[in-house]
């Protein structure tokens, strides 16, 4: 499948990738409580998607198996290092890996993520980098400033292409911008959310991708609603493909990553390009 019927997106105006992307997270463990899952399988699946044409991975450093041996970094540069030309890799920093997982972290820990990230991705300059400061939600009323000035810092060095901001509502986005241009947002998946399309729908209007996860499962509003099934048995589609199909036809500038360890749920998450919704189809998933 090599053709796309939702087109690309320009992340910052400049860095063109499919709108159906990757996410990474689940290549090292399957969730918070599960165990680690096989790299091998992990490298299959990341070059299986490059064949596939995928373009736009998303990672961090803190996606790694339970005991953090394997890092969903490390597999990617395994898999793919030298990258193909145009594969972006959007990485996240914020949180901090511990000994019982990630925490949040302070300014002072922006740069050291930065680096590592660069150095286990083998890369001079990483294309976009997430300020992440919240777990799923956003933390509403706190400053981002100090840690965004870090990591703004660190793209006038050239470190970085462009900026992006995680698990943020829209004072968190004013005050960014009065920092530095912002070129995505990476939230819940929550279409019926007041507060998340006023986002999304602010994001359209300043050409900033908008970057849902969770819609296959973990979001609201996902794709174990009935609603799903009943469009997906109108396309001879699964409910997944439903789900990324819904998320794009939202809005032009939402990019998906759905996350998968699996080589089949990855053909299928990507065979998702070529379905195209019905203005039906669409009243009905709301
Ligand atoms: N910024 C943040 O705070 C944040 C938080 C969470 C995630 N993320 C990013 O967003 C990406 C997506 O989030 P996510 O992985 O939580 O949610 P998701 O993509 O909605 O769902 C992933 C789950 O669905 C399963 N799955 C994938 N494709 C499937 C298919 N075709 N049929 C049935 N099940 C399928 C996966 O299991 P299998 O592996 O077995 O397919 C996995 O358990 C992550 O990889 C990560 O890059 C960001």
């Amino acid at each position: 499948m090599d053709h796309s019927a939702y087109g690309t997106f320009a992340i910052g105006g400049d860095l063109a990738v499919d709108r159906l992307g990757f996410g990474a997270m689940r290549l090292a463990r399957n969730g918070p409580d599960a165990a680690a899952r096989d790299p091998e399988t992990a490298r299959a699946v990341l070059r299986r998607a490059a064949e596939l044409g995928v373009d736009h991975i998303d990672t961090a450093d803190f996606y790694r198996s339970p005991d953090g041996a394997v890092r969903a970094n490390d597999l990617i540069r395994q898999a793919l290092f030298p990258y193909p030309p145009g594969l972006l890799i959007a990485t996240k920093v914020g949180p901090v890996f511990g000994p019982s997982g990630p925490t949040q972290g302070t300014a002072a820990d922006i740069r050291p993520a930065v680096e590592a990230n660069l150095a286990v991705l083998g890369l001079d300059r990483l294309d976009l980098v997430y300020l992440r400061i919240g777990w799923r939600t956003p933390p509403r009323g706190e400053s981002l400033g100090e840690r965004f000035e870090a990591l703004a810092a660190l793209r006038a060095e050239g470190l970085i292409r462009h900026l992006g901001l995680s698990n943020v509502d829209q004072a968190h986005l004013s005050e960014a911008q009065r920092i530095a241009p912002v070129a995505a947002i990476q939230n819940l998946f929550d279409p019926a959310g007041a507060d998340e399309a006023a986002l999304a729908q602010r994001a359209a209007a300043e050409q900033i991708a908008f970057v849902p996860f969770g819609g296959l499962g973990s979001g609201r509003g996902s794709a174990r609603d009935e609603r799903y099934a009943t469009v997906a048995r109108r396309h001879d589609a699964t409910v997944a493909q439903v789900a990324l199909a819904h998320a794009l036809a939202l809005s032009p500038n939402i990019l998906a990553i759905p996350g998968t360890g699996s080589l089949a749920h990855l053909e299928e998450n990507v065979a998702a390009r070529s379905l195209t919704l019905t203005p039906d189809d669409i009243a009905v998933l709301g």
